[in-house]
């Protein structure tokens, strides 16, 4: 029997329903593994709000160093969030020698390279399923099940807070504000809830998942990520009118050498089977060359389904310090990133025109000069303004603002509307 001592920083959402499920599972993990897991320190910022709530308030304290810098601590287990004092705790855990289990993707997006060169060199685990796709098993499958695959694209939505709002906005005309509050009640959002509606969230996970994948060093400047705050209800409406869901995507691809990582709103076609992930779940498509397609479905955020992803590392990274060993992560290679201006996508988008004669050939010849290939195209609207909904053939990020540019400069053109990637149906 091996005896380990935890120390808890941050005792919220995750960390809260964490204390619950350890003690839930304790004699269980006990019984399986041979390692008994105790929680020895849990530092907060106000440790009165907790009082009431944990069984053995005497655990409380506000000094996150000295649970880090204490030796009767085994494993350091991070749930505070944001980068500062979050990195400097976690380096120094690691540097003491101490295993490091956290839900922090902010931080790892951030300083990710840096802290598993630290834990490699300590010989320590620093283990992190809870960072992206909240419950799913993740990290791990993508780290070692599928090491010998040669990965060329994952693709999925891996944020709850914005797929919670979306489907509510979607299936029961929810207001955007209203759904967000919701989102925030739930436990699904981040403490500020920008990092979930303007991707940042998203392009934090999009960034660790290519690092994982591919070996290489990206960060979350890396990625082009867009929010969800400017879809409208009318996009949805017009999405469904035309077969579509709009979802926040996040698409990770290699190719030529070269990687691409980007978050935003797209519109999937309703049979696709990210059309059907709703609410708070997540679900990301690996494409491996020998493996073929794999698909990971579960619960993206909330306490309980990320603690169970934290306890998962916690037993792993408790059975290795009872066993000697420790997992290695080694990101090795520079990366070329791929210009914007090259990523490709289909796209939908709405313009009001004036309603006359050669109008059309107008906005159609501008569209050809760029060569972006119009697919379908639609007028409505009566008067002296009429609307198009257009949907374009696959196009260049580039091709598609040079076109947008010249569209605006019309004097036909009233205003370009909303421009929003759609996945194909193929
Ligand atoms: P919460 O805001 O609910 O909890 C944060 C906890 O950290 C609180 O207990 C807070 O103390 C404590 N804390 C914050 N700053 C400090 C500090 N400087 N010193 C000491 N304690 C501090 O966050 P969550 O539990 O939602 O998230 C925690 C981490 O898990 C984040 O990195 C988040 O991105 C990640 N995560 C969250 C998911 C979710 O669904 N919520 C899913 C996946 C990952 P106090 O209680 O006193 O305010
Ligand atoms: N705020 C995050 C989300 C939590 O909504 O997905 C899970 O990482």
């Amino acid at each position: 029997m091996t005896n380990l001592t935890i120390g808890l920083l941050g005792c919220g959402t995750v960390g809260g329903a964490l204390v619950d499920l350890l003690d839930a599972r304790r004699a269980t993990i006990t019984a399986r593994t041979g390692v008994e897991l105790r929680i020895g320190a849990i530092a907060v910022r106000d440790t009165a709000k907790h009082q009431d709530r944990l069984a053995d308030p005497s655990l409380l304290t506000t000094d996150t160093a000295a649970v880090v810098a204490d030796p009767e601590v085994d494993i350091v287990v991070e749930l505070i969030g944001g980068t500062d004092p979050a990195l400097t705790l976690v380096r120094t855990a690691l540097e003491n020698g101490k295993p490091v289990i956290t839900g922090n993707k902010e931080l790892l997006a951030a300083h990710g390279p840096e802290l598993y060169a630290v834990a490699a060199e300590h010989g320590v685990d620093l283990l992190f399923e809870a960072a992206v796709a909240g419950g799913i098993p993740l990290i791990r499958p993508l780290r070692e099940s599928l090491v010998g695959e040669d990965i060329s694209r994952v693709m999925g939505i891996i944020n709850g807070t914005t797929n919670y709002i979306l489907t509510k906005m979607s299936q029961e005309g929810a207001d955007y504000a209203d759904a967000l509050a919701d989102a925030q009640a739930l436990g699904y959002a981040e403490a500020d809830p920008t990092a979930d509606v303007e991707g940042y969230d998203a392009g934090a996970k999009a960034a660790i998942i290519a690092s994982i994948v591919f070996g290489v060093d990206v960060r979350s400047s890396d990625v082009q990520h867009e929010g969800i705050s400017s879809i409208t209800a009318a996009d949805i409406d017009t999405a469904k009118r035309l077969g579509y869901v709009i979802k926040a995507l996040a698409v990770i691809e290699r190719a030529d050498g070269e990687v691409a990582v980007r978050v935003h709103p797209a519109m999937v076609p309703t049979g696709h089977p990210l059309a059907n992930v709703n609410d708070s779940f997540n679900a990301v498509f690996v494409e491996g060359a020998t493996v073929g397609d794999l698909m990971f479905y579960g619960r993206g955020a909330g306490g309980g389904p990320t603690a169970s992803a934290v306890l998962g590392d916690l037993v792993d990274a408790a059975v290795n310090v009872a066993n000697g060993a420790a997992a290695r992560l080694s990101i090795t290679e520079k990366v070329t990133l791929r210009s914007v201006d090259e990523l490709s996508s289909q796209y939908y988008l709405t313009m009001v025109v004036s309603d006359e004669p050669g109008v059309l050939a107008q906005v159609a010849t501008v569209f050809g000069t760029h060569g972006v290939s119009i697919q379908v195209m639609e007028q409505s609207g009566t008067g002296g303004d009429a609307e198009l909904c257009l949907i374009l053939h696959e196009t260049t990020e580039a091709a598609l603002h040079a076109t947008l540019d010249e569209l605006d400069g019309l004097n036909v053109v009233r205003g370009i509307g909303s421009v929003i990637r759609l996945v194909s149906d193929d």
